[in-house]
């Protein structure tokens, strides 16, 4: 299995400022989904007169978001500026890349642009003559000078029918611009992967910590053809390893799919649960968080038979045994200051049976998800969890993306480890 080398994993904080040519940025929001990425919209207030936040939360990754305040997360610039692989702003008033220039923060756009240390492309788009003025080149300019790509606007038509310099490019030239700086990010950090494959260096509220994060769902053998597994995508695990990776955590991933993710998280891959305990049991002891989101067979073939079996034998009677219960073995090893998290695959939200397992296996945090639900859960891109804590936590996480979900369970991990917040 190999890393990712292409931008599939990436992450586009799509800015959208309040210009006539906001309508544009729908077809790049689409565009640059099409071509795998995941898009986050972020709209000034009055964006949103021209073009409404529902039409990119339909599109989008996730909800389009306009407010720094007035959400469950108290400080979603921060967020979106570490989750971004790149800002895009499109269209850029005269009034944005002027707050850009003087580092002005009064909204979440501005905020996010701020805090983000992601390459960051704008593309501006207003009348001739404001383009022209002094003091919107001079901003230009100074904006260029942080090492923004800039894509100036074009001739053409604009708003009330004038015509001349202002005109925002075409789309096409936005998207492969975005593409392209993506294509060489991909470059450099293969090539610092080669050079080195920790994450220890960096900054991020994960920073100097070590998390080890299983996925998927295990395969058991019946024979040296056949399998017994369940329907597991791995998609949570892989986004709990990600969102921990690019919060500055060092990450052991031990996976039975083959997802991208970044340069620099160790995968280890296996297939049964005896592989998989074999791997987790061999870096826990290092690890101070362990997600526990793979989902693991209970039961598996209690002899596995050493060639093909075929029909002709006649009926088949299959006798399963218990798998090791991973986690409760972890638990029963468990270190001072380690954080164990368990996921309880379960149909319905029983809460009160999750909390009893919580307390049985030994764990800090459980998170519960009902697998019944159509729009969540296995195979799906969304999900919707009841994060327990041992200590009386309790965090409802409504149908979010699994991104989303891992942000939440990695911010609830975090809360019962104050010392290490940043
Ligand atoms: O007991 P139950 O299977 O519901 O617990 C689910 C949690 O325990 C998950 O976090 C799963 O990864 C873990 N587990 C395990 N070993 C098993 C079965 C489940 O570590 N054999």
């Amino acid at each position: 299995m190999l890393p990712a080398t292409d931008h599939r994993s990436k992450t586009v904080v799509l800015g959208i400022t309040g210009g006539i040519a906001a309508y544009k940025a729908v077809d790049v929001c689409r565009r640059l989904l099409d071509s795998g990425l995941r898009v986050l919209p972020v709209m000034t207030e009055e964006a949103t007169r021209f073009v409404a936040p529902l039409t990119f939360s339909s599109l989008a990754s996730e909800p389009a978001r306009v407010s720094l305040f007035g959400t469950a997360d108290p400080i979603p610039h921060t967020h979106l500026a570490r989750e971004a692989d790149i800002v895009v702003v499109l269209p850029a008033t005269a009034n944005f890349i002027a707050k850009i220039a003087s580092g002005l923060a009064d909204d979440l756009l501005s905020a996010t642009v701020l805090a983000s240390t992601a390459p960051m492309v704008i593309c501006p788009a207003m009348h001739t003559e404001m383009w022209e003025h002094p003091a919107v080149q001079r901003n230009v300019k100074t904006v260029k000078s942080f090492g923004v790509h800039i894509i100036p606007p074009e001739n053409g038509k604009l708003a009330g029918g004038d015509t001349g310099i202002g005109r925002l490019v075409p789309v096409e030239v936005i998207v492969s611009k975005v593409l392209d700086i993506l294509a060489t990010l991909d470059n450099e950090q293969s090539a610092m992967g080669r050079r080195s494959t920790s994450n220890a260096g960096g900054g991020g509220d994960f920073h100097g910590i070590k998390v080890l994060v299983t996925a998927g769902g295990t395969r058991e053998s019946i024979d040296p053809v056949r399998t017994i597994t369940n329907r597991s995508s791995g998609k949570q695990g892989y986004a709990i390893a990600r969102n921990a990776f690019s919060r500055g955590a060092e990450v052991t991933l031990v996976t039975t799919v083959d997802l991208p993710y970044p340069e620099g998280i160790q995968e280890i891959p296996v297939e049964s649960a005896s592989d998989m305990e074999q791997a987790v049991l061999q870096h826990a002891g290092e690890a101070d968080v362990i997600v526990m989101a793979a989902a693991v067979a209970d039961f598996r073939p209690a002899q596995v038979a050493g060639t093909k079996l075929h029909r002709t034998d006649g009926i088949l009677r299959l006798e399963l045994e218990p798998t090791p219960d991973i986690l409760a073995e972890v638990a029963a090893a468990k270190r001072d200051g380690q954080l164990l998290v368990g996921f309880a695959a379960e149909v319905g939200m029983d809460e009160s049976s999750a909390r009893t397992k919580l307390h049985a296996k030994g764990i800090d945090l459980i998170v519960l998800n009902d697998i019944t639900c159509a729009s969540s859960g296995f195979g799906s891109d969304d999900n919707e969890v009841l994060i327990l804590g041992a200590g009386g936590l309790r965090v409802e996480v409504p149908l979010s993306s699994k991104d989303e979900v891992s942000r939440r369970i990695l911010d609830s991990v975090l809360s019962l480890r104050p010392s290490t917040m940043s």
